[in-house]
C-alpha cells in the first residue's frame, strides 16, 4: 500500500489520528481521536499514541506531530505543552511504544505545511509559502517548492516588545475577548514583521479561526496575499503521514 501512510497530530486537547491516501491527501475510514492525558507527559501521550495506532490496525512507518521544535527526532521546546518533552528522544520513545514500526516525528505547523502546500490552499502557489497556525499559540512553516525548512518558530518572534503568539495567537482573541476587528489589527502586525523578513508570495492561515477567514482576513493590512487554510483539522495528520512516507523513502523532511 505505498500510497497510504498513517499520520498522528499531537495537540492540546486531542490526539488524533488517521490513515492517509496520499495520492490526494484524503483520510481512509475515520480519523480517531483520544482526550489527550493530563498531564500530558512523553509516556502517557506515547501510551495514547499507541492506542490509536492500534486502533487503526496500521503496522507500517507512522508520522507523529509534537507542538514542539523537533531535531533529530527529539523535543527541543515546550511553549504550550508539558515542559519534561524538552530533551525527551521522541522517536526512540513511540517507536517503543509502538512496538517496532518505524517513526518520524515532527513539528506540527511543520506538517500541516507540508499537506497544505501539496494538497491544500498552496498548492498551486509559486515561490516561498508560509503557513501560520492560529491556535493556542503560533505555529509556523516555510515551503518552497514543494521543501520545508524545518523548526521555524516565527510564533516567538518578538514583535513591539511582545512574542507574536502573546499577540495574535487565538487563544488571546478569546482571553481578551477581542473583535475580529481588533484581533485582525494584531495579526497585521505580526505578518508585516514576518513578511518585512521572509518576503513570502502567500501566506497560508491554518488553525480553527481559518474556517472564519471570511470575519478576518478581509481586515488585514499587510502586504502579502493571505488565504484561509483548506484541511483544516486534517492537516497535521496529513502531513505526518507525507514525512513519514517521505522518510521510508530516503528523502528526509529534516
Ligand atoms: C510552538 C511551536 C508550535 C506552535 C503551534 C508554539 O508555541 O513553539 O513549536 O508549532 O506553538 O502548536
Amino acid at each position: 500500500m505505498s500510497d497510504q501512510g498513517c499520520g498522528i497530530d499531537i495537540g492540546g486537547s486531542g490526539v488524533k489520528g488517521a490513515i492517509v491516501d496520499l495520492s490526494d491527501g484524503s483520510l481512509v475510514g475515520e480519523r480517531i481521536r483520544i482526550d489527550t492525558p493530563q498531564p500530558a507527559t512523553p509516556e502517557a501521550v506515547a501510551s495514547t499514541v499507541a492506542e490509536i495506532v492500534k486502533q487503526l490496525g496500521w503496522e507500517g512507518a507512522v508520522g507523529i506531530t509534537l507542538p514542539a521544535v523537533v531535531t533529530g527526532g527529539v523535543a527541543r521546546t515546550a511553549a504550550n505543552i508539558d515542559k519534561s518533552w524538552i530533551g525527551t528522544d521522541a522517536v526512540a520513545l513511540f517507536k517503543d511504544a509502538l512496538g517496532g514500526n518505524s517513526v518520524v516525528v515532527l513539528n506540527d505547523a511543520d506538517a500541516a505545511g507540508l499537506a497544505e502546500d501539496k494538497y491544500g490552499a498552496g498548492k498551486d502557489a509559486k515561490g516561498v509559502v508560509i503557513l501560520l497556525t492560529f491556535g493556542t499559540g503560533i505555529g509556523s512553516a516555510v515551503m518552497t517548492n514543494g521543501e520545508l525548512v524545518p523548526n521555524t518558530e516565527f510564533g516567538h518572534l518578538v514583535v513591539d516588545g511582545k512574542e507574536a503568539e502573546h499577540r495574535a495567537a487565538s487563544s488571546i482573541k478569546e482571553r481578551d475577548e477581542l473583535s475580529y476587528k481588533d484581533w485582525a489589527k494584531e495579526v497585521s502586525l505580526v505578518l508585516t514583521h514576518i513578511e518585512d523578513l521572509m518576503w513570502p508570495d502567500l501566506f497560508v492561515a491554518g488553525g480553527g479561526v481559518s474556517r472564519k477567514g471570511d470575519k478576518w482576513i478581509h481586515r488585514l493590512d499587510n502586504r502579502t496575499p493571505v488565504v484561509p487554510a483548506a484541511l483544516l483539522n486534517t492537516a497535521g495528520i496529513v502531513g505526518a503521514a507525507m514525512a513519514a512516507e517521505r522518510t521510508s523513502k530516503g528523502n528526509d523532511v529534516e
